[in-house]
Protein backbone atom coordinates (compact mmCIF):
# COMPACT_ATOMS: atom_id res chain seq x y z
CA UNK A 1 0.00 0.00 0.00
CA UNK A 2 2.62 2.53 0.97
CA UNK A 3 0.56 5.16 2.05
CA UNK A 4 0.85 4.34 5.62
CA UNK A 5 -2.43 2.67 5.36
CA UNK A 6 -0.89 -0.77 5.74
CA UNK A 7 0.37 0.54 9.49
CA UNK A 8 -3.04 1.56 10.33
CA UNK A 9 -4.62 -1.71 9.41
CA UNK A 10 -1.94 -3.59 10.76
CA UNK A 11 -2.73 -1.80 14.24
CA UNK A 12 -6.50 -2.49 13.68
CA UNK A 13 -5.73 -6.11 13.60
CA UNK A 14 -6.63 -6.34 9.83
CA UNK A 15 -4.75 -7.93 7.35
CA UNK A 16 -2.51 -5.61 5.06
CA UNK A 17 -3.14 -7.76 1.88
CA UNK A 18 -6.64 -5.71 1.46
CA UNK A 19 -8.42 -9.14 1.39
CA UNK A 20 -10.55 -9.04 4.16
CA UNK A 21 -14.10 -7.38 4.11
CA UNK A 22 -13.11 -4.81 6.37
CA UNK A 23 -9.59 -3.72 5.36
CA UNK A 24 -11.69 -3.72 1.56
CA UNK A 25 -14.25 -1.25 3.09
CA UNK A 26 -11.43 1.12 4.48
CA UNK A 27 -8.98 1.03 1.37
CA UNK A 28 -12.38 1.79 -0.54
CA UNK A 29 -13.34 4.62 1.39
CA UNK A 30 -9.95 6.37 1.93
CA UNK A 31 -9.09 5.89 -1.86
CA UNK A 32 -12.58 7.81 -2.84
CA UNK A 33 -12.22 10.04 -0.68
CA UNK A 34 -8.46 11.06 -1.15
CA UNK A 35 -7.90 11.07 2.85
CA UNK A 36 -4.07 10.41 2.62
CA UNK A 37 -1.74 9.11 5.50
CA UNK A 38 1.31 10.12 5.68
CA UNK A 39 4.47 7.83 7.34
CA UNK A 40 5.92 10.47 8.90
CA UNK A 41 4.87 13.74 10.06
CA UNK A 42 7.00 16.72 11.69
CA UNK A 43 5.38 19.09 13.73
CA UNK A 44 6.60 22.40 13.71
CA UNK A 45 5.34 24.85 16.06
CA UNK A 46 4.34 28.09 15.27
CA UNK A 47 3.12 29.77 17.96
CA UNK A 48 3.93 33.44 18.44
CA UNK A 49 7.82 32.41 20.24
CA UNK A 50 8.96 29.67 18.25
CA UNK A 51 7.71 31.65 14.97
CA UNK A 52 9.66 34.50 16.50
CA UNK A 53 12.85 32.48 17.14
CA UNK A 54 12.50 30.70 13.68
CA UNK A 55 9.74 28.16 13.66
CA UNK A 56 8.49 29.28 10.45
CA UNK A 57 11.85 28.95 8.50
CA UNK A 58 12.19 25.86 9.61
CA UNK A 59 8.61 24.96 8.61
CA UNK A 60 9.51 26.08 5.08
CA UNK A 61 12.88 24.71 4.86
CA UNK A 62 11.50 21.30 5.85
CA UNK A 63 8.24 21.64 3.40
CA UNK A 64 11.04 22.31 0.52
CA UNK A 65 13.03 19.19 1.45
CA UNK A 66 10.49 16.83 1.54
CA UNK A 67 9.47 18.51 -2.40
CA UNK A 68 13.06 18.31 -3.32
CA UNK A 69 12.93 14.44 -2.19
CA UNK A 70 10.12 13.93 -4.12
CA UNK A 71 8.21 12.69 -0.57
CA UNK A 72 5.48 15.14 -0.87
CA UNK A 73 2.34 13.07 0.49
CA UNK A 74 4.31 10.36 2.54
CA UNK A 75 6.23 13.03 4.69
CA UNK A 76 4.19 16.02 5.62
CA UNK A 77 4.89 19.35 7.78
CA UNK A 78 2.12 20.23 10.34
CA UNK A 79 1.71 23.80 11.92
CA UNK A 80 0.70 23.66 15.49
CA UNK A 81 -0.12 26.02 17.87
CA UNK A 82 1.57 26.73 20.95
CA UNK A 83 3.01 23.20 22.75
CA UNK A 84 3.67 24.76 25.66
CA UNK A 85 7.26 24.46 25.34
CA UNK A 86 7.93 28.37 24.87
CA UNK A 87 10.88 28.60 26.84
CA UNK A 88 12.75 25.81 24.23
CA UNK A 89 11.58 27.88 21.04
CA UNK A 90 11.52 27.09 18.59
CA UNK A 91 10.33 23.53 19.17
CA UNK A 92 9.77 20.56 16.48
CA UNK A 93 8.63 16.69 16.56
CA UNK A 94 9.25 13.62 14.39
CA UNK A 95 6.51 11.50 14.47
CA UNK A 96 6.33 8.20 15.03
CA UNK A 97 9.89 8.88 16.12
CA UNK A 98 8.96 10.85 18.33
CA UNK A 99 11.92 12.24 18.51
CA UNK A 100 11.61 16.11 19.90
CA UNK A 101 13.32 18.74 18.83
CA UNK A 102 13.82 22.67 21.12
CA UNK A 103 16.16 25.79 20.01
CA UNK A 104 16.20 24.63 16.77
CA UNK A 105 18.34 25.99 14.08
CA UNK A 106 17.93 25.76 10.63
CA UNK A 107 20.74 23.28 10.31
CA UNK A 108 19.59 21.45 12.92
CA UNK A 109 16.32 20.89 11.17
CA UNK A 110 18.30 19.91 8.01
CA UNK A 111 20.68 17.41 10.05
CA UNK A 112 17.25 15.93 11.46
CA UNK A 113 15.09 15.68 8.51
CA UNK A 114 18.55 13.62 6.86
CA UNK A 115 19.00 11.27 9.74
CA UNK A 116 14.78 10.87 10.26
CA UNK A 117 13.32 10.97 7.02
CA UNK A 118 15.77 10.31 4.38
CA UNK A 119 18.17 7.83 6.04
CA UNK A 120 14.79 5.75 8.52
CA UNK A 121 13.04 6.27 5.03
CA UNK A 122 13.53 2.15 3.82
CA UNK A 123 14.25 1.38 7.18
CA UNK A 124 11.68 -0.93 9.01
CA UNK A 125 9.89 0.87 11.64
CA UNK A 126 9.86 0.01 15.26
CA UNK A 127 6.60 -1.16 16.71
CA UNK A 128 5.68 -0.67 20.10
CA UNK A 129 6.05 -4.45 20.63
CA UNK A 130 9.68 -3.48 20.74
S1 LIG B 1 5.08 29.09 20.81
FE1 LIG B 1 6.04 27.18 20.44
S2 LIG B 1 6.01 26.27 22.37
FE2 LIG B 1 4.95 28.08 22.70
Amino acid sequence: MGNGLDKVLARLGLATDAETPASRSILGFMSKSGFNIPDKVIYVCTGSKCKKKGGKENGKLLRDRIKEAGLKGKVEVVKTECTDRCDFAPVMCFQPDNYWMHHVTEEQAERAFQEHVILRKNAPQATSDE
